[in-house]
């Protein structure tokens, strides 16, 4: 597959302004559309200006956006006020990442989230991001394509220096939460394989069923009434990109 890198990408030229955060994974279902939707409703609840993409066909994202705007405004007819706003694009096909450049500058925070495999479009636009996420689940069927996605990432920081790299577990079980976050930092810290761009972040996302909560109405877990236990392990994912964007800065 044959990737070229966007004329003109410089992502972290102006960062502090135009954060682009993309969620990917080589495996289907691993949460990064739960990821990417939760993550673009905190950052607009902050009062940045949010841009939420697609490259996916499925229509995860777009149909939770759909929903998202149905509900606002109901929310504005019963006089309970608007959701914060998240702007939406759904932008495929080999020239995604050259499209996106142009809009990138009008918003504070775009979120990019791509399909569960290897892409043209996961691949260009790991070109025009500052930080890469990827959720993993414990288990080996997940782990496995681990490896094939340090490569890419690998290769991406050859045009993309900047791309800073962090995995999450996603779906650990209550009770081996710190045992699978333990797990993957030995898994991509082992002697004969490191992959040495990853990091492991320190949120953990339990299983919960309560994930299901609010995405039928296009709402983050956060936005959801009465406080659950997804919606502070999401949150603290939101902190953790928060301490990235800080780290980031301070580096440049
Ligand atoms: N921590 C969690 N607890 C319970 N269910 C979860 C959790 N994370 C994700 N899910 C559920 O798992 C399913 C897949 O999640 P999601 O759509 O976010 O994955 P994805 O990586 O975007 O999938 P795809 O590769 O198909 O795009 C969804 O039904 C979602 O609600
Ligand atoms: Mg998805």
């Amino acid at each position: 597959m044959v990737v070229q890198s966007p004329l003109n990408a410089q992502p972290n030229a102006g960062a502090a302004n135009s954060w682009v955060v993309l969620l990917g994974a080589l495996k289907g279902g691993s949460g990064k559309s739960t990821a990417a939707t939760n993550l673009a409703a905190q950052f607009a609840s902050e009062g940045r200006r949010t841009l939420l993409v697609a490259t996916d066909p499925q229509r995860t994202t777009e149909n939770w956006i759909a929903r998202r705007r149905i509900t606002s405004a109901q929310r504005v007819k019963e006089g309970k006020g608007a959701l914060p706003d998240i702007a939406f694009m759904s932008q495929g096909g080999e020239y995604a990442a050259e499209a996106l450049l142009d809009f990138l500058p009008n918003y504070d925070v775009t979120i990019i989230d791509t399909g569960g495999f290897d892409s043209v479009e996961f691949r260009s636009c790991l070109l025009i991001s500052h930080i890469f996420l990827s959720p993993i689940k414990p288990s080996a069927f997940d782990t496995d394509t681990l490896g094939k996605l340090h490569e890419t990432v690998r290769q991406a920081k050859i045009n993309n220096r900047g791309l800073v790299s962090r995995l999450f577990v996603n779906q650990a079980a209550p009770t081996s939460m710190a045992t699978s976050k333990q797990e993957l930092r030995e898994l991509i810290t082992d002697e004969e394989r490191p992959m040495k761009e990853f990091e492991v972040l320190d949120t953990v996302l339990v299983n919960r069923v309560s994930h299901w909560d609010g995405a039928g109405q296009g709402l983050a877990q956060f936005e959801v009434k009465g406080a659950s236990k997804a919606a502070s392990e999401l949150t603290s994912l939101y902190l953790d990109v928060h301490k990235l964007f800080d780290q980031i800065s301070a580096a440049s």
